[in-house]
Protein backbone atom coordinates (compact mmCIF):
# COMPACT_ATOMS: atom_id res chain seq x y z
CA UNK A 1 0.00 0.00 0.00
CA UNK A 2 1.24 3.30 -1.31
CA UNK A 3 2.32 6.11 1.59
CA UNK A 4 0.55 8.42 -0.37
CA UNK A 5 -0.60 11.50 1.55
CA UNK A 6 -4.35 11.62 1.91
CA UNK A 7 -5.67 14.50 0.11
CA UNK A 8 -6.94 16.97 2.81
CA UNK A 9 -4.57 17.19 5.50
CA UNK A 10 -1.10 18.10 5.99
CA UNK A 11 1.38 15.83 7.64
CA UNK A 12 3.08 18.99 9.46
CA UNK A 13 -0.33 19.49 10.75
CA UNK A 14 -0.46 16.35 12.30
CA UNK A 15 3.00 16.61 13.50
CA UNK A 16 3.94 12.55 12.82
CA UNK A 17 7.15 11.89 15.10
CA UNK A 18 10.04 9.59 13.85
CA UNK A 19 10.38 6.48 16.04
CA UNK A 20 14.02 5.85 16.88
CA UNK A 21 13.47 1.99 16.57
CA UNK A 22 11.59 0.80 13.18
CA UNK A 23 8.83 -1.29 14.00
CA UNK A 24 5.99 -3.53 12.06
CA UNK A 25 2.24 -3.98 13.00
CA UNK A 26 -0.30 -5.99 11.28
CA UNK A 27 -2.99 -4.79 10.37
CA UNK A 28 -6.34 -7.30 10.76
CA UNK A 29 -9.61 -6.32 9.46
CA UNK A 30 -12.75 -8.06 11.30
CA UNK A 31 -14.91 -6.88 8.04
CA UNK A 32 -14.82 -9.93 5.13
CA UNK A 33 -16.41 -6.99 2.52
CA UNK A 34 -15.15 -5.25 -0.35
CA UNK A 35 -14.71 -1.53 0.50
CA UNK A 36 -15.07 -1.90 3.97
CA UNK A 37 -14.99 1.53 6.22
CA UNK A 38 -12.90 -0.33 8.86
CA UNK A 39 -10.02 -1.31 5.97
CA UNK A 40 -10.45 2.16 4.99
CA UNK A 41 -9.32 2.95 8.47
CA UNK A 42 -6.73 0.71 8.92
CA UNK A 43 -5.23 2.39 5.55
CA UNK A 44 -5.79 5.78 6.92
CA UNK A 45 -3.98 4.42 10.24
CA UNK A 46 -1.10 3.29 7.70
CA UNK A 47 -0.49 6.72 6.75
CA UNK A 48 -1.09 8.51 9.79
CA UNK A 49 1.19 6.12 12.28
CA UNK A 50 4.91 7.69 12.99
CA UNK A 51 7.75 7.52 11.11
CA UNK A 52 9.44 3.97 10.80
CA UNK A 53 6.26 2.28 11.97
CA UNK A 54 5.46 0.38 9.17
CA UNK A 55 2.12 -2.14 8.57
CA UNK A 56 0.81 -5.06 6.92
CA UNK A 57 -2.67 -6.03 6.11
CA UNK A 58 -4.23 -9.58 6.88
CA UNK A 59 -7.55 -10.36 6.64
CA UNK A 60 -9.66 -13.27 7.93
CA UNK A 61 -11.13 -14.25 4.36
CA UNK A 62 -10.56 -18.11 4.27
CA UNK A 63 -10.44 -18.99 7.52
CA UNK A 64 -12.87 -21.90 8.72
CA UNK A 65 -15.67 -21.94 10.91
CA UNK A 66 -13.74 -23.21 13.60
CA UNK A 67 -15.04 -26.87 15.04
CA UNK A 68 -12.55 -29.00 17.55
CA UNK A 69 -13.50 -32.09 15.23
CA UNK A 70 -11.63 -30.00 12.42
CA UNK A 71 -9.27 -29.29 14.80
CA UNK A 72 -8.28 -32.80 15.81
CA UNK A 73 -7.22 -33.16 11.83
CA UNK A 74 -4.68 -30.22 12.26
CA UNK A 75 -4.89 -26.00 12.58
CA UNK A 76 -5.48 -25.20 8.69
CA UNK A 77 -2.35 -23.50 7.55
CA UNK A 78 -4.10 -19.77 7.11
CA UNK A 79 -4.45 -19.99 11.01
CA UNK A 80 -0.99 -21.47 11.19
CA UNK A 81 -0.16 -18.40 8.82
CA UNK A 82 -1.68 -15.49 10.50
CA UNK A 83 -0.64 -16.87 13.71
CA UNK A 84 2.92 -16.62 12.53
CA UNK A 85 2.45 -12.90 11.33
CA UNK A 86 1.06 -12.13 15.01
CA UNK A 87 4.52 -13.59 16.56
CA UNK A 88 6.58 -11.80 14.15
CA UNK A 89 4.66 -8.59 14.25
CA UNK A 90 5.55 -5.90 17.22
CA UNK A 91 1.80 -5.02 17.22
CA UNK A 92 -1.48 -5.54 15.86
CA UNK A 93 -3.88 -3.56 15.31
CA UNK A 94 -7.61 -4.74 14.85
CA UNK A 95 -10.23 -2.67 12.83
CA UNK A 96 -13.84 -4.37 13.04
CA UNK A 97 -17.14 -3.19 12.90
CA UNK A 98 -20.17 -3.86 15.20
CA UNK A 99 -22.65 -6.21 14.77
CA UNK A 100 -25.60 -6.71 16.69
CA UNK A 101 -23.74 -4.77 20.14
CA UNK A 102 -21.05 -7.29 19.66
CA UNK A 103 -18.10 -8.95 18.33
CA UNK A 104 -18.09 -9.65 13.89
CA UNK A 105 -18.72 -13.44 13.47
CA UNK A 106 -15.45 -14.15 11.12
CA UNK A 107 -13.11 -12.09 13.87
CA UNK A 108 -14.42 -13.97 17.17
CA UNK A 109 -13.82 -17.12 15.10
CA UNK A 110 -10.68 -16.05 13.99
CA UNK A 111 -9.55 -15.14 17.47
CA UNK A 112 -10.86 -18.55 18.77
CA UNK A 113 -8.81 -20.87 16.12
CA UNK A 114 -5.60 -18.56 17.09
CA UNK A 115 -6.76 -19.03 20.36
CA UNK A 116 -5.81 -22.87 19.94
CA UNK A 117 -2.57 -22.72 18.34
CA UNK A 118 0.02 -23.71 21.30
CA UNK A 119 2.48 -21.00 20.59
CA UNK A 120 -0.22 -18.25 21.77
CA UNK A 121 0.08 -15.70 19.25
CA UNK A 122 -1.78 -13.23 21.03
CA UNK A 123 0.02 -13.65 24.78
CA UNK A 124 2.11 -10.88 25.56
CA UNK A 125 1.21 -9.20 22.04
CA UNK A 126 0.33 -5.74 22.01
CA UNK A 127 -3.05 -4.77 19.94
CA UNK A 128 -4.86 -1.79 19.43
CA UNK A 129 -8.23 -1.39 18.07
CA UNK A 130 -10.44 0.86 16.28
CA UNK A 131 -13.80 0.58 14.86
CA UNK A 132 -15.88 2.11 12.47
CA UNK A 133 -20.16 1.54 12.28
CA UNK A 134 -22.87 3.27 10.44
CA UNK A 135 -24.21 4.19 14.23
CA UNK A 136 -23.49 6.69 16.02
CA UNK A 137 -21.18 5.04 18.93
CA UNK A 138 -18.88 4.22 16.82
CA UNK A 139 -18.76 0.39 17.62
CA UNK A 140 -18.14 1.00 21.73
CA UNK A 141 -20.25 -2.12 22.20
CA UNK A 142 -18.18 -4.60 20.20
CA UNK A 143 -14.67 -3.14 21.47
CA UNK A 144 -15.92 -3.66 25.15
CA UNK A 145 -16.67 -7.33 24.55
CA UNK A 146 -13.36 -7.29 21.94
CA UNK A 147 -11.32 -6.67 24.70
CA UNK A 148 -12.49 -8.88 27.20
CA UNK A 149 -12.07 -11.66 25.04
CA UNK A 150 -8.26 -10.46 24.36
CA UNK A 151 -7.83 -10.15 28.48
CA UNK A 152 -9.06 -13.67 28.28
CA UNK A 153 -5.74 -14.46 26.06
CA UNK A 154 -3.23 -12.34 27.86
CA UNK A 155 -3.01 -9.77 24.92
CA UNK A 156 -1.45 -6.48 26.36
CA UNK A 157 -4.46 -3.95 24.98
CA UNK A 158 -3.67 -0.54 24.84
CA UNK A 159 -6.53 1.42 26.45
CA UNK A 160 -6.69 5.40 24.72
CA UNK A 161 -6.81 7.21 23.09
CA UNK A 162 -10.13 5.32 22.17
CA UNK A 163 -10.95 5.19 18.22
CA UNK A 164 -14.41 5.04 17.36
CA UNK A 165 -15.80 5.62 14.48
CA UNK A 166 -19.27 6.78 14.15
CA UNK A 167 -21.18 7.63 11.04
CA UNK A 168 -18.74 6.32 9.02
CA UNK A 169 -20.54 6.70 5.57
CA UNK A 170 -19.84 10.40 6.25
CA UNK A 171 -16.05 10.11 7.34
CA UNK A 172 -15.04 8.57 3.95
CA UNK A 173 -15.22 9.54 0.62
CA UNK A 174 -15.99 7.35 -2.34
CA UNK A 175 -12.68 6.04 -2.90
CA UNK A 176 -12.28 5.36 0.44
CA UNK A 177 -10.16 8.41 1.93
CA UNK A 178 -10.80 9.49 5.42
CA UNK A 179 -11.73 12.84 5.43
CA UNK A 180 -12.95 14.35 8.40
CA UNK A 181 -10.28 16.07 10.24
CA UNK A 182 -11.66 14.88 14.23
CA UNK A 183 -10.83 11.17 12.98
CA UNK A 184 -7.82 11.70 11.67
CA UNK A 185 -6.44 13.30 14.37
CA UNK A 186 -7.68 10.77 16.98
CA UNK A 187 -6.39 7.87 14.46
CA UNK A 188 -2.81 9.38 14.62
CA UNK A 189 -2.91 9.61 18.21
CA UNK A 190 -3.25 6.26 18.92
CA UNK A 191 -1.37 5.30 16.12
CA UNK A 192 1.79 7.43 18.80
CA UNK A 193 0.31 6.07 21.62
CA UNK A 194 0.93 2.26 20.40
CA UNK A 195 4.40 2.55 19.14
CA UNK A 196 4.97 4.28 22.56
CA UNK A 197 2.74 1.31 23.95
CA UNK A 198 4.89 -0.87 22.14
CA UNK A 199 8.25 0.31 22.76
CA UNK A 200 7.44 0.11 27.24
CA UNK A 201 5.98 -3.50 26.51
CA UNK A 202 9.40 -4.29 24.49
CA UNK A 203 11.29 -2.59 27.48
CA UNK A 204 10.35 -5.66 29.58
CA UNK A 205 7.33 -4.49 31.36
CA UNK A 206 5.20 -7.30 29.72
CA UNK A 207 6.66 -9.99 31.76
CA UNK A 208 5.73 -7.96 35.04
CA UNK A 209 2.01 -7.34 33.44
CA UNK A 210 0.98 -11.06 32.35
CA UNK A 211 2.83 -12.60 35.68
CA UNK A 212 0.83 -9.75 38.06
CA UNK A 213 -2.36 -11.22 36.11
CA UNK A 214 -1.34 -14.39 36.69
CA UNK A 215 -0.86 -13.95 40.60
CA UNK A 216 -4.21 -12.22 40.95
CA UNK A 217 -5.95 -14.87 39.20
CA UNK A 218 -4.13 -17.03 41.46
CA UNK A 219 -5.21 -15.39 44.57
CA UNK A 220 -9.14 -15.15 43.72
C1 LIG B 1 -25.25 -8.05 10.66
C2 LIG B 1 -24.97 -6.59 10.90
C3 LIG B 1 -25.13 -6.05 12.16
C4 LIG B 1 -24.83 -4.71 12.40
N1 LIG B 1 -24.91 -4.23 13.67
C5 LIG B 1 -24.48 -2.98 13.94
C6 LIG B 1 -24.41 -2.51 15.28
O1 LIG B 1 -24.73 -3.20 16.23
N2 LIG B 1 -23.95 -1.26 15.49
C7 LIG B 1 -23.56 -0.44 14.46
O2 LIG B 1 -23.15 0.68 14.70
N3 LIG B 1 -23.64 -0.86 13.18
C8 LIG B 1 -24.07 -2.11 12.89
N4 LIG B 1 -24.10 -2.56 11.60
C9 LIG B 1 -23.73 -1.66 10.52
C10 LIG B 1 -22.21 -1.64 10.30
O3 LIG B 1 -21.65 -0.74 11.21
C11 LIG B 1 -21.88 -1.21 8.88
O4 LIG B 1 -22.40 -2.12 7.95
C12 LIG B 1 -20.37 -1.05 8.68
O5 LIG B 1 -20.14 -0.39 7.47
C13 LIG B 1 -19.68 -2.40 8.65
O6 LIG B 1 -18.28 -2.24 8.61
P1 LIG B 1 -17.43 -2.42 7.26
O7 LIG B 1 -17.76 -1.24 6.39
O8 LIG B 1 -16.02 -2.41 7.71
O9 LIG B 1 -17.83 -3.71 6.62
C14 LIG B 1 -24.41 -3.89 11.34
C15 LIG B 1 -24.28 -4.44 10.05
C16 LIG B 1 -24.53 -5.76 9.84
C17 LIG B 1 -24.33 -6.33 8.46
Amino acid sequence: MGKSPLPFMTMTDLQRQSLQTPMTVLALNGSLRAGSFNGHALAAAEILAPHGMSMEFSCCTGIPLFNEDEERLGIPPVVELLGDRIRSANGLVIASPEYNFSISGVLKNTIDWLSRLPSRPLKGKPVAILSATAGAFGGARHQYELRKVLLGLDALVLQRPEVLIGNCRAKFDENGNLTDAATQQAIASAMQAFAAWISLLESGSSAVTTDAATHIALAV
